[in-house]
């Protein structure tokens, strides 16, 4: 079984898919992870962000792989644990380009396919239900107002000891969205036969309960 969490930036995805994943007793396979990493790699390397085949060509070079454990994914390239530096505003502010590249999400979703190919899966990103898997059993679009995402996150990086302007991070919300949305490769939309599960003002037990009953009533 597949459930596929897409969505917008911030709306807790990957929060919501690991307890699902939990929950469910089953795989949790992170595919922001998977371009961060690769963006990461870019950065450090020197590949420009706007040159799609070199960035495939990255990819390849260095497979990411995400280990599940009880204190969340552990990303590592290469042997280097890199799970941190993923999270970092350079990546964060780059990884939607890179992206948006055709070649890059090609490979991205090449590999994504044949990680699910056995088992079962929780899995989120933005075109999981829509191109990755549009046979996945359950599929979810989980989406909040624009300021919520922006308080959430807000309130992720206060907690890590971070120094944020609650405007500045509004305002990256909003060019992510855009970005995400108006590409032209994979653009973010509600997959045909998603449910849309709007998170605003509801606590995270309760879209975990909803997301693992649906999957529960496809197995039933
Ligand atoms: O969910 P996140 O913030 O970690 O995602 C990082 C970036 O990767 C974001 O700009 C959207 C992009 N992404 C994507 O294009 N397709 C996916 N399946 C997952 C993430």
């Amino acid at each position: 079984m597949i459930v596929a969490i897409d969505g917008p930036a911030g709306a807790g995805k990957s929060t919501v898919a690991r307890a699902v994943a939990q929950a469910l007793g089953i795989g949790y396979l992170d595919t922001g992870a998977m371009y961060r990493a690769l963006t990461l790699v870019a950065l450090r390397t020197g590949v420009p962000t706007g040159d799609g085949p070199a960035l495939a060509e990255l990819a390849r070079e260095h497979p990411v792989h995400l280990e599940n454990g009880p204190a969340g994914v552990r990303v590592i390239i290469r042997g280097d644990d890199v799970t941190t530096a993923i999270r970092e505003a350079d990546v964060t502010g780059a990884v939607s380009e890179v992206a948006a590249h055709p070649d890059v999400r090609h490979e991205m979703v090449a590999r994504q396919r044949q990680v699910m190919e056995r088992g079962d899966w929780v899995c989120d990103g933005r075109d999981i239900g829509s191109v990755v898997f549009p046979g996945a059993e359950v599929k979810v679009f989980l989406t909040a107002s624009v300021d919520e995402r922006a308080r959430r996150r807000h309130a992720e990086l206060v907690a890590r000891g971070e120094v944020v302007d609650l405007r500045a991070i509004r305002d990256d919300v909003e060019r992510r969205d855009h970005a995400d949305s108006s590409r032209a490769a994979s653009p973010l939309v509600v997959a045909d036969g998603a449910t849309v599960v709007d998170t605003t003002g509801i606590g995270i037990d309760a879209v975990v309960a909803r997301i693992a009953g649906m999957a529960r009533e496809v197995t039933a």
